[in-house]
């Protein structure tokens, strides 16, 4: 059986994430969005490439629904990115109001996908889009913490002159300024960082990693990163179709886990086939439980806003 993956919005992280996913052959793709003529014309350019890149994957562009029906798979990247000054807290009411629209008709179409959400403020839309979706917590998570370690990893390797191959990372918390990157947890070829950089060199590479999103935005000027964010989605889609049971960052949905009850928070996931299959607790310094505390509450208060 071929599996099937839809992707909701077919701009930057969208497209880039289509691409991605042929190229590695996962998947057939559906790429869908309100946009008339976009989905359908990086569909088919992307469908032309596979004889060349000798992957025998289908691809469509779309704006109707039905064409995602029984999907696997649903990555949600619809809604609006930041600009240069604003935060990604500042789209919450327009991508709310998106997330509602998109998710009842991937509802309706795929009752059995898993859904990764991408659309900012992350974990406030990935807790939309559970609450809306009325699915179980497995099948609803949010893609963040992938990215957010790939550019600790990225930092980390350019400093110490490394392999990215030899360097892994963890980031927790919420995809924002509260994230909470762990150096304890971090190492290089299974040497913690904390053994080969001083304190203040990891503080600026956290630093960095937290203000990673807005570094690029300053450079675009007119939208926000979608190579590593489309590379980290797909991660996600791989493990998943996979069934890879790979633990990574994301945003899961914690009852209780790490004293947090009912909130969408980055933490430690086992993903396999049938989605987010475990929540690994790993033990935190009272300075890292803090962190991740705060950044909790700062996901809390935006999801209050929307009344999810
Ligand atoms: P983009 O503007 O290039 O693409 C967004 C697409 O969504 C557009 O094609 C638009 O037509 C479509 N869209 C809008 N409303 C829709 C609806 N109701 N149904 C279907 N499609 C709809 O933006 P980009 O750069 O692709 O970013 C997408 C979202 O992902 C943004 O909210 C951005 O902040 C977020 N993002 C999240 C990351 C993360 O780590 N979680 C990383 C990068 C981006
Ligand atoms: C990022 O971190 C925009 O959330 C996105 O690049």
């Amino acid at each position: 059986m071929r599996n099937k993956v839809t992707i909701v919005g077919a701009g930057n992280v969208g497209a880039t994430t289509a691409h991605w996913i042929a190229a590695k052959e996962l998947a057939d793709i559906v790429l869908v969005d309100v946009v008339e003529g976009v989905p359908q014309g990086k569909g088919l350019d992307l469908l032309e490439a596979m004889p060349v890149e000798k992957r025998d994957v289908h691809v469509i562009g779309t704006n109707d629904y039905a064409d995602t029906a029984n999907s696997d798979v649903v990555v949600i990247t619809a809604g609006i990115p930041r600009k240069p000054g604003m935060s990604r807290d500042d789209l919450l009411q327009t991508n709310y109001k998106i997330m509602s629209d998109v998710v009842s008709k991937v509802v309706a179409n795929s009752p059995k996908a898993i859904l990764i959400i991408v659309s900012n403020p992350l974990d406030a839309m990935a807790q939309a889009a559970y609450k809306l979706a009325k699915f179980s917590r497995d099948r609803v998570i949010g893609m963040a913490g992938v990215l957010d370690s790939a550019r600790f990893r990225t930092f980390i390797a350019q400093e110490l002159k490394v392999s990215v191959e030899n360097v892994t990372a963890f980031v927790l918390g919420g995809h924002g300024d509260t994230m909470v990157p762990l150096a304890r947890y971090s190492t290089v070829a299974g040497i913690p960082i904390t053994e080969l950089m001083d304190a203040a060199t990891i503080e600026r590479l956290v630093q960095r990693t937290r203000d990673g999103g807005a570094e690029i935005v300053k450079h675009l000027k007119t939208g926000s990163a979608f190579y590593a964010p489309s590379a980290s989605a797909t991660e996600m889609v791989e493990a998943i179709l996979k069934d890879k049971k790979k633990i990574l960052p994301c945003a899961a949905y914690l009852q209780g886990e790490y004293g947090i009850d009912g909130l969408y928070v980055g933490v430690p996931c086992k993903l396999g086939r049938s989605g987010l299959e475990q929540i690994i607790e790993i033990k935190l310094t009272a300075e890292e439980a803090a962190g991740l505390k705060k950044s909790a509450a700062a996901v809390k208060e935006l999801c209050a806003v929307i009344g999810v």
